[in-house]
């Protein structure tokens, strides 16, 4: 297994292109089940993830065809409707074909996803959504076999703002018999930029961005072209580690608009941010305040921050409460930052963080994708020698080439192949 050696110190200084979001590219490429001919998607970040759902889309007949960041993809020819186990356990958001697999075709059989180390990330939700479409769902062997003749629009209100049931509802409902109303809908960026997906395709989507979403069947659909948004998780990761090392960067190719917790939290925090079109010059403070943060549904703090900022905690003068509202299980990376010379004390979803002058480099593992980043950001600044990240395959699910990223930046971090 690759590892990543980070030798802490430097002050970041430079700039860096941001990939396209991860979060954002999984449901438009999942999008393209919906109807046949070549879809042209652009700005697909090189991870991973996207290589797992490509995977499980080729093997029920869809054509991909890429061109560095650009992907073609072609679903004349789907011929299965199975995404199997192998596949979906190791990356959850499979559950993203159910939707637009009944839509196209009336039929899916997909592995019901299991949990992961955050926590149990039950889809009770989506199953409910598409039961009240006129969908006959059974679980079977630890498959979700689901059918329907057509898809009928329904009035849908979510007990929870879930991102990928908002997704995969969206998907459904697109051609459905009838209007959709999707009430307590989840408003993250990556909804929008699917519902601009979609009405590239010629469906009839308004509210999203907004709690509450309509979309009007349509009889047809065509395949469309569609560029991915930035990945606004990938930008407040490098916000932080400028902030944490007392750097000065410019992170180019990015959406401040979608980063407004993010930035007004690392304003409060001392870090000086300037912004333009879309573009961000993060300074970092000589002190680093301490501030707590809840993490929200957006355009609240993000929960996939959580830990990145926690790490900047963990240096600031002062006491800090992080509280983790969204997964039951996000404090993974507490034990490896403790590790670290860390001082944090958990008391149920929340984390009681008192600053420290300095962590001390360490051999860590990484165990989830964002608990990943938070190690690397902790090398960053750690003493005392060289800090080895152990199982960064987590890492590279969400991140296109860090090292490479930081290493532009100034960093002294290198990859070690296993
Ligand atoms: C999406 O996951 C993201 N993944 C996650 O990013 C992100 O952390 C999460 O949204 C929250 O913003 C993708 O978009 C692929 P949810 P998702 O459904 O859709 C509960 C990363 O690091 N819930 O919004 O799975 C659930 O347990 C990943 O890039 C139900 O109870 O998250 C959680 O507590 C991690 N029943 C809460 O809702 C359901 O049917 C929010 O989950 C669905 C969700």
């Amino acid at each position: 297994m690759d590892k990543i050696r980070i030798e802490g110190g430097v002050s970041l200084r430079g700039n860096v292109r941001l990939s396209g979001a991860k979060n954002a590219a999984l449901p438009v490429i999942a999008s393209c089940l919906l109807t046949g001919g070549w879809h042209r998607i652009r700005n697909i970040p090189s991870l991973k993830d996207i290589t797992t759902i490509e995977t499980i889309m080729s093997g029920i007949g869809v054509d991909f065809r890429k061109d560095n960041d650009i992907l073609s993809i072609n679903s004349d020819n789907i011929n299965e409707c199975e995404a199997p186990y192998d596949l979906v356990k190791t990356m959850r958001a499979s559950i993203l074909l159910l939707g637009p697999l009944l839509a196209r075709t009336g039929k899916a059989k997909i592995s019901m996803p299991g949990g992961c180390a955050i926590g149990a990330r039950p889809v009770n939700l989506h199953l409910k959504a598409l039961v009240s479409m006129g969908v006959d769902m059974s679980l079977d062997h630890g498959y979700i076999n689901a059918k329907t003749d057509r898809l009928k629009g329904a009035d849908i209100f979510f007990d929870i703002p879930s991102v990928t049931g908002t997704e995969n509802i969206m998907m459904a409902a697109v051609k459905a018999e009838g209007p959709t109303i999707l009430k307590n809908a989840a408003k993250e960026p990556e909804i929008t930029d699917l519902a601009c997906m979609l009405r590239s395709m010629g469906a009839r989507i308004q509210g999203d961005g907004t709690d509450t979403i309509v979309i009007n069947g349509v009889e047809d659909l065509t395949p469309a072209e569609h560029d991915i948004i930035p990945d606004r998780i990938e930008a407040g990761t490098f916000m932080i580690a400028s902030a944490m090392t007392k750097g000065e960067i410019k992170i180019f190719g990015c959406r401040p608009d979608h980063l407004s917790a993010v930035i007004e939290k690392l304003r409060s925090v001392g870090a000086d941010i300037e912004i333009t079109d879309n573009c961000l010059f993060v300074k970092g403070p000589e002190i680093i305040k301490s501030a707590d943060i809840k993490t929200m549904p957006f355009p609240g703090f993000p929960t996939d921050l959580q830990a990145q900022f926690m790490t900047l905690m963990c240096i600031a003068r002062g006491s800090s409460v992080i509280e983790e509202t969204i997964f039951e299980n996000r404090f993974i990376h507490v034990s490896e930052l403790k590790r670290m010379g860390a001082d944090i004390t958990i008391n149920g979803n929340q984390a009681l963080v008192r600053g420290k002058d300095r962590l001390l480099a360490a051999p860590v593992m990484a165990t989830d994708l964002r608990a990943s980043a938070s190690l690397i950001l902790a090398g960053l600044v750690a003493q005392g020698g060289r800090t080895e990240v152990n199982r960064i395959y987590h890492l590279d699910r969400g991140y296109e080439a860090l090292e490479r990223k930081f290493q532009g930046l100034g960093a002294r971090v290198w990859r070690e192949k296993a």
